[in-house]
């Protein structure tokens, strides 16, 4: 995930009333297509073992985007001839396209049997962040095992899920698996840095091939446990969008002088108060307009006394929670659009007076604003002409993805989450705070959700792009075994009929 890295607790509006017009039919459509029968996921102890050192393996070849002109391009080039060699049957597998785009992303198209099904795409990154070896208890790119961890740069952001796909359709391909409905993987060489080469790339090409997606599973959220105080169980995170983001410099031109006759106002000054103004001033709360709002909603019966009360009747307690929202900056984040000030730049000599000063600001912009409206709120607080406003670059928030009945993608997810991790009692809807790759391909389909179906906990949140970032073997044997069912369900349907009425 690109930096910032997390997504945390989003948890957007049910859409009550997508779910009340349509009335709960018996059966699944999915069983109108007999499929083949479903293979069971369980691997052998052989299996699982070569499945953890194929991990370790990626772990190990250091893909680090150090900055958008400067990638490892040798690392990535090992990569390619990596993934080869550890999932040979993919490679041959007659019905499935292999192709690399960009030098290093890779695309698959998987050909189903059904062609009269809409095909899905998945979604994973190669490139990680750097990570200086100081501060790790084994070193990053070493992939090692302990007490039950695989430790390194990847981990979780986001080889896992990456070898986790190849993984689960290697063992399926295996099984003489042949999917019903199409698929695509895209796996991207420089997410952390723009994935302006990677997946923007793959989407030009499928959008040229008329390609159009039923939906898109892309990293971002989890199974989140220990996240929020007093919450009894884990609940699963499925964000439905991401936020947008400007960067903004400000920048104040002024006659140079020298410093022994100053002006009364000085080009520091004024922008000095300028990006104050900016920090000081908070962009307006919007939880009434967001799936945070909603999701608190579906989450308070998992509350002990009084939050459950609390939750249970935001008609009357919205002001309450959306100010104690505010309070951390965490949650502040979820609910309003941030103002960070990143850059300051001014002044040559000690004693002349600047004659240009410039600072940059990063937005990131809450799903209910675009990128017109925060600069417009933005240039009345800073209230200033002298003060030059330059939009370096910019993109709105990605519309919000249905999540109602009718949802294939979330019904699918939903579906999975509850057969593979049952112990989870919530799927819900989120808002992720940083972004991904997923946003290249907007064009392609209106369903786009963010989910890695592993848990995690606030410590784990410091890990990505941090120090110590981990996975349990456990837990990526799950990965693996979910990504497994998940491709078998993508094949059935398992939303309701809606109801038709009858004129
Ligand atoms: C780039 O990756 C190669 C391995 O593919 C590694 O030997 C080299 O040290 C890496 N370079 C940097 C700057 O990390
Ligand atoms: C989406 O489609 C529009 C219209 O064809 C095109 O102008 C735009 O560049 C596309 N955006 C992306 C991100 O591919």
């Amino acid at each position: 995930m690109a930096r910032p890295y997390i997504c945390l607790l989003a948890l957007p509006a049910v859409l009550l009333l997508g779910i009340a017009i349509i009335s709960r039919s018996q059966g699944l459509r999915g069983e109108k297509h007999p499929s083949a029968p479903r293979i069971p996921s369980q691997f052998s102890q052989e299996e699982r073992f070569t499945m953890k050192e194929a991990l370790k393996g990626a772990i190990q070849i250091p893909t680090v985007s150090f900055s958008p002109k400067e990638l490892n391009t040798t690392a990535l080039a090992e990569f390619r001839e990596y993934i080869r060699k550890v999932f040979p049957t993919l490679f041959k597998t007659s019905f499935i396209q292999h192709e690399i785009v960009g030098e290093y992303s890779h695309l698959f198209t998987i050909h189903g049997s059904d062609p009269s099904l809409q095909p899905y795409m998945l979604i994973a990154h190669i490139d990680v962040v750097p990570a200086p070896e100081e501060g790790w208890d084994v070193p990053p790119f070493s992939g090692l095992e302990r007490d039950g961890f695989i430790y390194g740069r990847g981990t979780l952001d986001n080889k896992n899920s990456l070898m986790g796909i190849l993984q689960a359709l290697e063992l399926l391909l295996i099984r003489n698996y042949v999917p019903q409905r199409s698929f695509f993987i895209a796996l991207g060489h420089d997410e952390e840095v723009s994935g302006i080469n990677g997946a923007q790339k793959m989407s030009a090409l499928l959008q040229a091939r008329g390609v159009h997606l039923a939906f898109i599973v892309d990293e971002g959220s989890f199974i989140l446990e220990d996240i929020i105080p007093n919450l009894k169980n884990p609940f699963a995170m499925v964000s439905v969008t991401e936020k947008g983001s400007i960067n903004l410099m400000l920048q104040v031109n002024m006659t140079p002088g020298h410093s022994s006759v100053p002006p009364k106002e000085t080009s520091i000054g004024i922008l000095a108060a300028a990006v104050s103004r900016l920090e000081q001033t908070p962009m307006p709360n919007m939880f009434a307009d967001g799936p945070v709002m909603t999701a608190l909603q579906e989450l308070a019966d998992e509350f002990s006394f009084p939050t459950n009360l609390v939750l249970s009747n935001l008609w009357l307690f919205r002001p309450l929670v959306s100010r104690l929202l505010e309070r951390s900056f965490v949650t502040n984040a979820l609910v309003r659009t941030t103002v960070a000030l990143t850059m300051f730049n001014a002044g040559v000599k000690a004693n002349v007076i600047a004659p240009v000063a410039q600072a940059l600001v990063n937005f990131r912009i809450h799903p209910a604003q675009t990128v017109q409206e925060v600069l417009k709120l933005a240039k009345d607080i800073v209230a200033d002409d002298r003060v030059q406003f330059h939009v370096l670059y910019a993109f709105d928030p990605p519309p919000v993805s249905p999540f109602d009945d009718q949802a294939l993608g979330y019904q699918l997810l939903r579906q999975t989450i509850r057969s593979v991790f049952p112990e989870v009692n919530h799927v819900v809807p989120g808002i992720c705070v940083g972004n991904t790759d997923s946003r290249h391909f907007l064009n392609l389909t209106s369903a786009i959700y963010l989910f890695n179906p592993v848990y995690i906990n606030s410590q784990g949140f410091l890990t990505l792009h941090g120090l110590n970032e981990k996975i349990s073997v456990q837990a990526y044997e799950m990965q693996v075994k979910f990504i497994f069912e998940f491709i078998q369900n993508a094949d059935t349907d398992p939303r309701p009929d809606p109801h038709v009425h009858e004129l």
